[in-house]
C-alpha cells in the first residue's frame, strides 16, 4: 500500500483566495489536492474546469488529483492534462466502457482513476480493474460536500484490496476522524476531505485529528 494521505477538496474552500487557502494546506502538511470538477449535467451542482486547475498548477507543485463529475471526460482529458493535472478520474456511469478513455489519459503520462457511486454495482467496474491504476469509491453521492458518510463503502473498499492489491484506492464522501479509520483498516490510501477540513479554522489542527485518527 501507498503511505496514507489526507487529499482537500477544494469545493468547499476560499475562491476568492485561492493562493492563501493553498498556502495553508501546505502548511498543515498536505501533500496533494483534489479538485472537484462538476458539469452541472452528470451532477446537478456546476463548479469549475480548466482554468481553476491551470491556475492552481501555477500556484503550487502538490500533485492535482482530478475529480471529473462530468458527462464526457474523453472531450476534456487533453485539455485537463495541458491544463497541469497528475490524476485524472472519471466515473463509471458516465462511460461505461472505459479502455479508450484509460489509453487517452495514460497517453499523457498521467494516473487514470475511475470512481463509482454509492448506488452502482461493484460489477460496473470489473472490465477496467486491470487497466487503471486507482478506485475512487464514493461514500455519498457524486455532486455536494457536507453529505452523510455511507458506511458500505468500507465493505467496498475491503474487497477492492482484497481482489486488486496493487490498486491506488480513494474514499470520498463524509470523511472524517469518525469515518477514515475503518476505511484506512479495508486497506484505503487516499482520504478526500471537504467539510471536516474546511469546517474549521485551524486546518493544520483538523488535518492532524484525521491523521491521528487513521
Ligand atoms: C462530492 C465531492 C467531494 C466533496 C467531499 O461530490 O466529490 O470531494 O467535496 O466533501 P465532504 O468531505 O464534505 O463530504
Ligand atoms: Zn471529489
Amino acid at each position: 500500500n501507498a503511505s496514507p494521505a489526507v487529499l482537500p477538496s477544494l469545493l468547499q474552500c476560499d475562491f476568492g483566495d485561492l493562493r492563501s487557502e493553498v498556502e495553508r494546506l501546505q502548511a498543515a502538511g498536505i501533500r496533494a489536492l483534489h479538485l472537484d470538477v462538476m458539469d452541472g449535467h452528470f451532477v446537478p451542482n456546476l463548479t469549475y474546469g480548466m482554468p481553476i486547475v491551470a491556475g492552481l498548477r501555477k500556484l503550487t507543485d502538490l500533485p492535482l488529483d482530478v475529480h471529473l463529475m462530468i458527462s464526457d471526460p474523453a472531450a476534456y482529458v487533453d485539455d485537463f492534462a495541458a491544463a497541469g493535472a497528475d490524476m485524472l478520474t472519471f466515473h463509471i456511469e458516465a462511460v461505461p466502457e472505459p479502455a479508450q478513455l484509460i489509453q487517452q489519459i495514460h497517453s499523457h503520462g498521467i494516473v487514470a482513476g475511475v470512481a463509482l457511486n454509492p448506488q452502482t454495482p461493484m460489477e460496473a467496474l470489473s472490465g477496467c480493474l486491470d487497466q487503471v491504476d486507482a478506485v475512487l469509491v464514493m461514500s455519498v453521492n457524486a455532486g455536494f460536500g457536507g453529505q452523510a458518510f455511507d458506511p458500505e463503502a468500507v465493505q467496498r473498499l475491503q474487497q477492492l484490496r482484497q481482489s486488486h492489491p496493487e490498486l491506488l484506492l480513494e474514499v470520498d464522501g463524509g470523511i472524517k476522524p469518525e469515518t477514515i479509520g475503518p476505511c484506512h483498516q479495508a486497506g484505503c490510501d487516499l482520504f478526500v476531505v471537504g467539510s471536516a477540513i474546511f469546517g474549521q479554522d485551524d486546518y493544520a489542527a483538523a488535518v492532524r485529528q484525521l491523521r491521528d485518527a487513521l
